[in-house]
């Protein structure tokens, strides 16, 4: 990881090797946390965090499915966050904020054990690495399926949540694949291990909808929102298994790994990134860094005063 100075824990901003927490936090032993992930760039406004209040709302909403009561309002994260970037002299960043169940209470209802929160912002680069992005990643469909809403949350962003998409990824890299595919329960395709997902067949775009065990991404929200002022109709659909082998073209997009075109699935080939994947990528890449007009609404611009150092 490439360290920054200063990270924001509990109201404080603290040096990042003292950023700790005590070994028998709550959410260490049972995965009780809620968690975003967020990506800032440089534009030419200035540093700008992308859909900074979906985020922030959607961190709120995760952490009311899992009763955890957050200890600070999406105001004061949001101004802490700035001021985290600006301490930090970040251009651009990955942006992780996480409020868990700290120490206090062990067991299984630890309502006396403290809700804490924490943001660490830190240079990140595209998670499935820009070759990827280019050229388009290999995915492996999953042996594993994605949680269920039977069994977990899947519209929550919880921290014990993300051990099902630490397999499907564990599987797929060990077996020399770049990512997972997750099928849900029933055997409609869901998501990546940290993407949401779109094929094309016959021109028409599809993605999984919100019974298919899917997050309810950001990116998602805002490649259907493009991809249909681009002038193409997106349906949220069950998607079957050999419709990704059968698709022209299939994309996986999320914070992390921002849009990425699939190349081969299961030892399936689908060729280079086509049309649609690379005019939706383009206008993508534009509304992150600030290039497209109709979408600057979506930019968090983070004031600059010059970088404090104490
Ligand atoms: C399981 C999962 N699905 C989808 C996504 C994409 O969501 P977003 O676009 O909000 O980053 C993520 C990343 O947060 C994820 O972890």
């Amino acid at each position: 990881m490439d360290k920054s100075e200063w990270i924001w824990m509990n109201g404080e901003f603290v040096a990042w090797d003292d950023a700790k927490v005590h070994v028998l936090s709550h959410g260490l032993h049972y995965g009780s946390g809620v968690f975003e992930g967020i990506r800032a760039y440089e534009t030419e406004r200035g540093t700008a965090i992308f859909r900074h209040r979906e985020h922030l709302e959607r961190l709120a909403k995760s952490a009311q499915l899992y009763y955890l009561d957050l200890p600070y309002s999406i105001e004061e994260i949001r101004d802490a966050t700035h001021e985290l970037i600006r301490r930090n002299g970040l251009q651009s960043c990955y942006i992780r904020p996480l409020a868990f169940r700290g120490y206090g209470e062990m067991g299984l209802y630890a309502q006396s054990a403290p809700v804490e929160v924490m943001v660490a912002v830190w240079p990140w680069g595209a998670y499935l690495g820009d070759e990827g992005k280019r050229h388009g990643v290999r995915a492996k469909v999953s042996s594993w399926r994605r949680i269920s809403p039977n069994s977990l949350i899947p519209h929550a962003k919880a921290s014990g949540q993300y051990l099902n998409s630490i397999l499907a990824k564990t599987e797929s890299v060990r077996a020399g694949y770049d990512d997972a595919i997750l099928l849900d329960e029933g055997g409609a395709v869901s998501e990546g291990s940290g993407e949401n997902i779109f094929v094309v067949r016959d021109g028409l775009i599809a993605t999984p909808g919100h019974t298919s065990s899917i997050l309810d991404g950001v990116s998602r929200r805002s490649v259907i929102q493009i991809a249909e002022d681009l002038g193409y109709r997106v349906s949220e659909r069950d998607i079957a298994r050999a419709e990704l082998y059968l698709a022209e073209e299939v994309f996986l997009c999320g914070t992390a790994a921002e849009l990425v075109p699939v190349r081969e699935i299961d030892d399936h080939p689908l060729g280079e990134p086509g049309e649609v994947t690379r005019v939706i990528q383009a206008r993508f890449e534009d509304a992150l860094h600030g290039r497209a007009q109709e979408y600057l609404e979506w930019l968090d611009v983070v004031e600059q005063p010059s970088k404090v150092t104490s």
